[in-house]
């Protein structure tokens, strides 16, 4: 558990030490406030960009340039059989600030499956990124959205859902995409992409271009629970994390 509290505190220094640096757009105001006295977390608004269900060599590689131009971080639900030959990906995120989590070895309905079969899907994943990434506390976004409450006693981890979903996966249409995230995205939303399709890599893009002009800060899902000071539960359920009323 102190692996995990760590790397959420951590989270919350790399932000204020971002803020203060002037790494992250913010508005005049808040820069004088910050001027005047110590570091803060800025006020948002926040939002998490997620990707499913790769890595993909092509795709991924081309996202992976896309938002380090853009100094942008992002999540990475990845399936297992997806990493083998593409380790050296999931290393390059981990180490350009993206968050990776567990979406299951074979991309199966968690809901689904019995104890064995669970764990099976889960822990072989997440000893695949430990063995490569060097942690052992990952997310986890069940496939299709499927669970139950055995998923949620059995996770070991948060699960983390999503509140904004343009359905890439049913075309490859990049316009209806951004048009459906531009409409529809708040603060605090986590949007659901899949890595896996050139078309969403465009819509991604587009989507990090329109939202920095509205004055967006793009986070991790670690990095939103922490500007929004919470604390991730394992076997808890999230969609989104928006402002404290
Ligand atoms: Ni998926």
């Amino acid at each position: 558990m102190a692996g995990w509290k760590k790397r959420v505190i951590a989270g919350a220094l790399a932000l204020a030490v971002l803020a203060a640096g002037s790494l992250l757009p913010r508005p005049g105001r808040e820069r004088e406030a910050e001027a005047a006295g110590p570091a803060k977390i800025p006020a948002g608004p926040y939002v998490a960009l997620t990707f499913d269900d790769g890595p993909k060599a092509s795709t991924t590689a081309a996202l992976l340039d896309g938002l380090s131009q853009r100094g942008v971080h992002a999540t990475f639900f990845v399936v297992g059989e997806n990493v083998e030959g593409n380790e050296l990906l999931l290393q390059r995120m981990e180490g350009e600030g993206h968050q990776v989590g567990l979406h299951t070895y074979h991309h199966k309905s968690l809901a689904a499956l019995n104890a064995s079969d669970f764990y099976a899907e889960v822990d072989s994943l997440r000893a695949t990124l430990t063995a490569l990434l060097g942690r052992e506390r990952f997310m986890l976004r069940p496939p299709y959205g499927m669970m139950n409450e055995a998923t949620q006693a059995r996770a070991a981890s948060p699960l983390i859902l999503w509140s904004v979903d343009p359905e890439d996966w049913s075309d490859r249409d990049t316009k209806r995409q951004v048009s459906v995230i531009l409409d529809n995205v708040k603060d605090g939303d986590i949007i659901l992409l899949h890595d896996i399709y050139p078309a969403s890599v465009d819509t991604a893009l587009q989507v990090v271009d329109a939202l920095l002009a509205r004055g967006y800060r793009f986070v991790t899902v670690e990095e939103l629970f922490a500007v929004r000071g919470r604390t991730a539960e394992n076997g808890k359920v999230y969609r989104n994390l928006p402002p404290q009323e």
